[in-house]
């Protein structure tokens, strides 16, 4: 087993499956976030978020979400560690330049990307809400229900960078999802020659739906603010 681990395949597998129940967690995340685009009152997002916060399934799968988060970035460094040091040189370069898209050569790039936006994106909320407290979480507070609607809105409000950094992280996000979930498939044994271009067109559509979901918010929080 520790052998497979240390494999290349095995360090693949487990970045597959990591970045897989990561894909998870952002479908739902995505959709408890849109509830800021449907009701301008805040009361639906405040109400999922405490939902969220106070669910004892969530408290669990918050520890291994870490846990899915450090083993996928940690693996994506050893395993472009390894490929810069057996990388192809000359005409196999040229040729691995055309077989392979550009997102594809760019993953690790990519993925940097994001994990700055996370960086960022969780000292911003996820801080504040779980250790630091905000006088706005408490402002109109109802019962524990805190205001997690105002913190969100004000902060894109009142900062254009942080939306310009939202739309990029989100972007970045959904060239890194388009590449790697069919490629997640494959590794995982759960695609074929047929299934290939079928998983291409679902990695698309997800990766285009979550880009443009998680971009849309802070421009629609923006724009709606200045009418
Ligand atoms: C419009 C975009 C987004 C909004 C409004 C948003 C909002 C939030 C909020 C309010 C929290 C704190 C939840 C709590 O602790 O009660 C949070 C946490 C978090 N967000 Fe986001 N998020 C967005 C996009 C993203 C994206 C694109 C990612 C991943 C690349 C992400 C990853 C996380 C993670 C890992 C946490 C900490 C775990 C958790 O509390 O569930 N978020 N987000």
């Amino acid at each position: 087993m520790s052998s497979f681990l240390n494999s290349s395949i095995g360090k693949k597998f487990l970045m597959s499956l990591s970045g897989l129940f990561l894909l998870s967690f952002l479908l739902v995340h995505l959709i408890l976030n849109s509830f800021i685009l449907f009701d301008n009152t805040g009361e639906l997002f405040n109400q999922a978020a405490h939902f969220m916060a106070a669910n004892p399934i969530i408290k669990v799968v918050e520890p291994v979400l870490a846990i899915g988060f450090i083993l996928h970035i940690l693996y994506a460094i050893i395993l472009t560690l390894h490929n810069l040091t057996t990388r192809p040189v000359g005409y196999n370069k040229q040729k691995q330049a055309h077989a392979s898209s550009w997102s594809s050569r760019n993953m690790f790039v990519l993925g940097l990307v994001v994990l700055t936006f996370l960086v960022i994106h969780v000292a911003n909320f996820f801080w504040k809400i779980k250790f630091t407290g905000h006088e706005l979480l408490e402002h109109g507070m109802v019962g524990e229900v805190e205001n997690t609607y105002l913190l969100v809105t004000t902060f894109f409000i009142d900062w254009w960078w942080i939306v310009a950094v939202y739309v990029i992280g989100s972007v970045a996000l959904g060239l890194h999802l388009y590449h790697s979930i069919w490629a997640a498939f494959q590794t995982l044994g759960l695609s074929n020659q047929l299934w290939r271009r079928r998983l291409n067109r679902f990695g698309l559509l997800v990766s285009i739906l979550i880009a443009g979901g998680f971009a849309v918010i802070p421009l629609w929080v923006k724009i709606s603010s200045l009418l």
